[in-house]
């Protein structure tokens, strides 16, 4: 397993601490099922970047985010499913720019759904869509007016993703952050059971938890529904949605800026959302920040991959942070029951695999060094303390105690893993195309990151190939 890097201020612990006060057992019975840390790529073109890196950095990348025991070790990748708009950092194809039209080649995402489970088979892959072409609202911007036709759409993304690049999606959503349609959710269960697609999830609403109350009083709803997701839910769920006794994720959650304060919102959030919400997935927004960082919610992935031209990118604190829980545990794990809060601040849980294995997570992250850009976070302290956890049930004789440990830094010396490039401050530009020079000794004084648009007439795989742009620094 690889060694993680040691920060200075507030603690992560991982592994088997021989420690009063704090009891981990799994007699009594185990707490809920454990379904994985995952990252989205897209809502909308986040990972527009990410593509055109040459290699070998762009492997190194990907192996940080999802090859097993080694970064990021993501156990859930959930992508975009296209719909031809703007959905937040650019536009993703459709598969179906209209309706005769079917194209599983377009775009991104196939390619890094590929690499994911190139890395990690067991990885489980999610879509959703953020918009949808105009055609499946005849015109109006509203799915829900034709539900099969809406679900044809979507089934039939599913369906190519195996025929054409024998991807199994596991989960697939409604619409990101907009209304849900019950009547639409139960056609596309029955559209998915019809075609032999009982296996995959539906996942809803990718909103708040609204939708956890007409699933109480509506039982066709609730069994058509696998997950209750919802967004940025502040660690908190409902008591509507425990009642169904669906399993509860955080289907989108972080999107902050990935500095050390990032790292202690995500350390945060990846315990307290099972702790205080019973939720059994955080799922964060967004993988790798690969979208200039101009762009709204610039820098708020995982880690930054911005610079194709260059190669550089950066291993930012939130990568690590997610190793604490994904290099020590699979989905399909169970939470233990006995979980909670630190007397003088900070979280711990712990999981078991059932066959004796036991991975304990201890966040102590301060207030002001985990704040989460949204929602509000209450004020509270975290102070100095010593914890003691007593091993009962299957683990009372664990005799080998593996720690990790992490020190996010917050004021002094920062870790190397962060170093930042140098602005460059006066650049000689010159453009050219297909050899021919379009203009020359443009000097420039900023913008201090530079820019390029390039519009090509389709959405294909990778549209900057066989383009360079060098900045000469006088
Ligand atoms: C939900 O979380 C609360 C707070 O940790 C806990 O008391 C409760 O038992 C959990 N309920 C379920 C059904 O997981
Ligand atoms: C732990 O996991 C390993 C494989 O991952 C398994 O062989 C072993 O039985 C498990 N239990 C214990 C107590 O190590
Ligand atoms: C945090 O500690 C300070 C100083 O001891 C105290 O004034 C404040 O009320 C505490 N806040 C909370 C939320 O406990
Ligand atoms: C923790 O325990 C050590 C050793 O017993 C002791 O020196 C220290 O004061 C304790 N710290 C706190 C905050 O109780
Ligand atoms: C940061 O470090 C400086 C110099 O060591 C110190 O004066 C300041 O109080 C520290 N700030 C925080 C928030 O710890």
């Amino acid at each position: 397993m690889a060694a993680l890097p040691v920060f200075s201020v507030s603690v992560l612990l991982l592994g088997v601490c021989r420690v009063t006060g704090y009891t981990l057992t799994d007699q009594g019975g185990l707490g809920r099922e454990f379904d994985g840390i995952g990252a989205v790529s897209g809502g909308g073109a986040t990972s527009r970047l990410l593509v055109n890196y040459p290699e070998p950095q762009r492997s190194r990348i990907l192996d940080y985010l999802f090859k097993p025991n080694f970064g990021a070790s993501l156990q859930i990748l959930k992508v975009e499913i296209g719909g031809d708009a703007q959905s937040t950092d650019g536009t993703e194809p459709s598969h179906m720019h209209y309706p005769d039209d079917q194209n599983y080649f377009r775009g991104y995402e196939w390619w890094l759904m590929k690499e994911a489970k190139k890395r990690n088979p067991n990885i489980k892959l999610a879509g959703l869509p953020w918009a949808f072409p105009g055609w499946i609202g005849r015109g109006k911007n509203w799915p829900y007016d034709f539900p099969d036709v809406t679900a044809y759409y979507v089934v039939s993304w599913i369906i190519g993703a195996k025929q054409y690049h024998d991807l199994d999606i596991d989960y697939v959503g409604i619409w990101n952050e907009r209304p849900f349609d019950v009547k639409y959710i139960k056609v596309l269960r029955h559209t998915l059971d019809r075609l032999d697609l009982v296996n995959v999830g539906i996942i809803a609403a990718d909103g708040n938890w609204d939708i956890a109350h007409d699933m109480v009083v509506d039982p066709y709803l609730n069994d058509a529904l696998q997950i209750i997701g919802a967004h940025y839910p502040g660690t908190q769920t409902v008591q509507d949605a425990i009642t169904t006794g669906k399993k509860l994720w955080a289907s989108e959650d972080y999107s902050t800026f990935n500095d050390e304060v990032g790292g202690g919102c995500w350390a945060r959030i990846l315990n307290q959302n099972y702790v205080n919400g019973n939720m059994t997935s955080t799922i964060s927004w967004n993988l790798v920040a690969s979208y200039y960082e101009q762009l709204p919610f610039g820098l708020e992935g995982l880690m930054t991959a911005q610079e194709p031209w260059s190669g550089n990118y950066v291993v930012s604190s939130p990568i690590w942070i997610t190793a604490h829980t994904t290099q020590f545990t699979q989905p399909g794990w169970f939470y233990l029951r006995t979980v909670g809060h630190l007397e003088k601040g900070g979280s711990y849980v712990a999981l078991t695999d059932r066959l004796g294995n036991l991975t304990i997570i201890i966040e102590t992250m301060s207030h002001d060094h985990s704040v989460c850009i949204r929602p509000f976070l209450p004020k509270f302290n975290v102070s100095s303390q010593n914890a003691t956890f007593q091993l009962d049930g299957q683990f009372k004789d664990l005799k080998t105690l593996q720690v990790w440990h992490s020190k996010l830094c917050t004021n002094t010396t920062k870790p190397a893993l962060f170093q930042k490039m140098s602005p460059i401050t006066g650049v000689n530009a010159y453009g050219l195309l297909n050899g021919n020079p379009l203009w020359k000794d443009v000097i420039t004084a900023g913008p201090d990151h530079g820019w390029a648009a390039i519009g090509t007439s389709s959405f294909e795989f990778a549209q900057f190939d066989n383009f360079i742009i060098e900045a000469k620094v006088q």
